[in-house]
């Protein structure tokens, strides 16, 4: 009688810890970490959030003082309406510029210890100053942005209430801007398979959770996309597809060429710069190659289209994808193989894969920025 009643226990804790997810109970899915709802998102030590700071990022953020000619701010290319990124297949530039990758989604980005498609910067701080600066992106001078924030009063009050410091200065508005994008994250009650791993059973219907089977079984996705984010933040080549609209616009294949530059390709490449070559950016190891940062799954519902190549404007098309095996490239992952789903099982996979996605996308909505204003010079003595 005892032995029986902790048996059901351990059986449940089991169950609530989400242990099952990684597959226990399939018996077919590798070690890999649990599925399961987002823990608290982090507060990093050297820059911990604190609402004064989150609202001076949320201006920051929509601010298009920082960028060179004042015409873009991260807003622009991750619009809440838009679900926080284009909306496009491929991403808009900075004036002048096309950019030939999807703009990704801010969404659960304080989770991601490796940002970008080719995970190329570590923090949302070095992230935000990347890409106010970077010339596809903000393209912005370090100090002219920094004097433009000098010149509003509001800036210089708000600034000295988070930070302490007389003067704005461009440093730590990356750390402002980096707390509010801390605040857009998925939240479990929201999302009809965390309150599932949370016990509520009826929150994914039979589909769904045939699904979930097959996410962790026979479609192996749960290889690379696990643990609560539903990535293993590692890098692999799928053979995704380029894009048309790579293809037949010119400005995107100048804008990946000074891409190459910048990033210090060999010659070679350079010259034939028909492709994203992901990690091989920053490793410059030949099996790089078409290798990108596995992105999360949470909030798929919203962030069509998909892949670092926008390729895939609906989830049929990804599920659809995976089932032949990706397609053909150089370096492509052994994981990749053709699946054999039959139409219920795709249905299925969908159904799981919509359940990640919260009842209702995050809208914020835009804030009133202040203005430049003179500043009251200190009578000197
Ligand atoms: C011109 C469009 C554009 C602007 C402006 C822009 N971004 Fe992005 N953002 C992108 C694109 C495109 C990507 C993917 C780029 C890549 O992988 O190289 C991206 C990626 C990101 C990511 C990575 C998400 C992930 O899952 O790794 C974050 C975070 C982000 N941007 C935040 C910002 C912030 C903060 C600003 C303002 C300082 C900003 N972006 C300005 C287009 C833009
Ligand atoms: C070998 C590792 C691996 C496996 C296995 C895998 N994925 Fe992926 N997944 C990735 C990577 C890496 C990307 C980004 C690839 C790119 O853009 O080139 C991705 C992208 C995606 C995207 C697009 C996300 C977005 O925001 O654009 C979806 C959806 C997706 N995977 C679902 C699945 C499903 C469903 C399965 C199982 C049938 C699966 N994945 C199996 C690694 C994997």
């Amino acid at each position: 009688m005892r032995t029986s009643r902790s048996a059901v226990l351990a059986l449940a804790a089991l169950l609530l810890g989400g242990a099952l997810w990684a597959g226990g109970a399939l018996g077919q899915a590798p070690r890999v970490p649990a599925l399961g709802p987002l823990p608290a998102v982090p507060s990093p030590p050297d820059n911990p959030t604190t609402a004064a700071k989150v609202e001076l990022g949320k201006l920051l953020f929509w601010d298009t003082r920082l960028s060179g000619d004042v015409s873009t701010s991260c807003a622009t290319c991750h619009d809440p309406k838009l679900d926080w990124g284009d909306g496009g297949a491929l991403s808009r530039g900075y004036p002048g510029t096309e950019h030939w990758r999807n703009s990704q989604t801010v969404l659960n980005a304080a989770y991601f210890s490796k940002l970008f498609w080719g995970g190329e910067v570590t923090s949302l701080e070095s992230q935000a100053s990347a890409a106010a600066t970077g010339n596809v992106a903000g393209n912005g001078d370090p100090i002219m942005m920094e004097e433009r924030l000098r010149q509003v009063p509001e800036y210089v009050r708000r600034f000295k209430e988070v930070f302490g410091v007389e003067r704005p200065t461009i440093g730590i508005a990356w750390m402002a801007i980096a707390a509010f994008e801390r605040t857009l994250v998925s939240k479990a009650e929201q999302v009809p398979f965390d309150r599932y791993a949370r016990g509520d059973q009826s929150a994914l219907a039979a589909g769904a959770r045939r699904g979930l089977a097959l996410f962790q079984g026979k479609a192996g996705c749960v290889q690379c996309h696990n643990g609560p984010l539903l990535s293993d933040e590692n890098y692999h080549n799928l053979g995704v597809p380029r894009n048309p609209a790579f293809e037949n616009t010119p400005l995107r294949q100048i804008t990946l060429r000074y891409q190459h530059v910048i990033r210090g390709v060999p010659e070679k490449l350079y010259r034939s710069a028909d492709r994203d070559l992901g990690l091989y950016y920053t490793t410059k190891q030949e099996a790089d190659k078409g290798k990108f940062r596995t992105p999360s799954l949470r909030e798929l519902k919203y962030t069509a289209p998909y892949m670092h190549s926008g390729v895939f404007g609906a989830l049929e098309e990804v599920v659809e994808f995976y089932n032949r095996g990706g397609d053909e490239n150089l370096n492509k992952s052994p994981l990749m193989r053709p699946l054999g789903l039959s139409e219920q099982e795709k249905k299925d996979l969908l159904a799981f894969l919509l359940s990640l996605s919260s009842d209702q996308p995050l809208i914020v909505e835009p804030p009133d920025l202040p203005d430049y204003a003179p500043m009251k010079v200190e009578a000197r003595p």
